[in-house]
């Protein structure tokens, strides 16, 4: 078994060669292929670099959880090592060029999150950390912000595919977000988290979020300082994240 300093080497290599990939094909065209799941999103390009960054994981005999091979499997039905990775989050601000996207490398040991290795298109920057590793942005130290103050601060969210919006979940929103001076929604869970991690938002929340989406995020949060609350969620790999500068008040 290889150490843990050679699995997040290995992961850094897989994240940069997707990046790499996804750079080069950026003129190319694909073609759009819609999922099973009701109102989300899929396009050749997931699972072009799903093949990439498993060919990359291989070596390591470490089990592989990806979005684009999960089916309806629950965590606790896998081994507990294992890489969690989204080859692309935000595949529709890739698709209409909106926004910023992630492709989120995690090394997990049942749902917790050892590390986590994110690299940001079209920016182009890798980041990776974790708990007892701290977090960097192309190998400079990052840290969450030090304000303290929700109305000083910015918190994002995002829709998730399988969340359903209810009463429940409008006065669960209103409760976090109404304390917040600006609240954004990036279209992108691993790079929400990021921003958290380098200081640029104070909170990031998420209900019904798949694992994949949020594994390398969390640990980069933490490992910048961060604190990261993680509740099961409904379905088989969805969890209800709150993540934090660790500062922020929320009563
Ligand atoms: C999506 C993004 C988005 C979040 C959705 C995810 P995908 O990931 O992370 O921010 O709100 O829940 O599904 O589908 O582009 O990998
Ligand atoms: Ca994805």
């Amino acid at each position: 078994m290889l150490h843990k300093e050679e699995l997040l080497d290995i992961a850094i290599n897989a994240a940069r060669e997707s990046l790499d990939y996804l750079q080069n094909k950026r003129s190319i065209e694909f073609c759009l292929v819609s999922s099973e799941i009701n109102n989300e999103l899929k396009s050749e390009i997931d699972f072009q670099l799903d093949a990439l960054i498993k060919k990359c994981l291989i070596q390591t005999n470490i089990f592989i959880l990806s979005e684009e091979s999960a089916g309806d499997k629950s965590i606790d039905d896998m081994p507990d090592l294992k890489w969690v990775i989204d080859p692309l989050d935000g595949t529709v601000n890739y698709v209409r060029n909106i926004g910023p996207c992630g492709i989120s490398l995690a090394l997990c040991f049942g749902a917790k999150p050892l590390f986590g290795v994110i690299a940001e298109f079209p920016h182009g920057n890798i980041y990776w950390g974790g708990e007892g590793i701290g977090s960097f942005e192309n190998g400079r130290s990052i840290h969450v912000s030090s304000i303290g103050l929700s109305e000083e601060g910015v918190a994002c969210t995002g829709k998730p595919s399988r969340l359903r919006i209810d009463d429940a979940q409008m006065i669960s929103f209103e409760k976090i977000f109404s304390k917040f001076s600006k609240v954004r929604m990036l279209g992108s869970a691993s790079i929400s988290l990021v921003k958290l991690a380098r200081g640029d938002l104070e909170l990031y929340s998420e209900n019904e979020i798949m694992l994949w989406d949020v594994a390398a995020g969390i640990a980069i949060t933490e490992g910048a300082g961060g604190i990261v609350k993680v509740e099961r969620g409904i379905h088989p790999c969805s969890l209800n994240v709150l993540a934090t500068n660790g500062r922020v008040s929320l009563n």
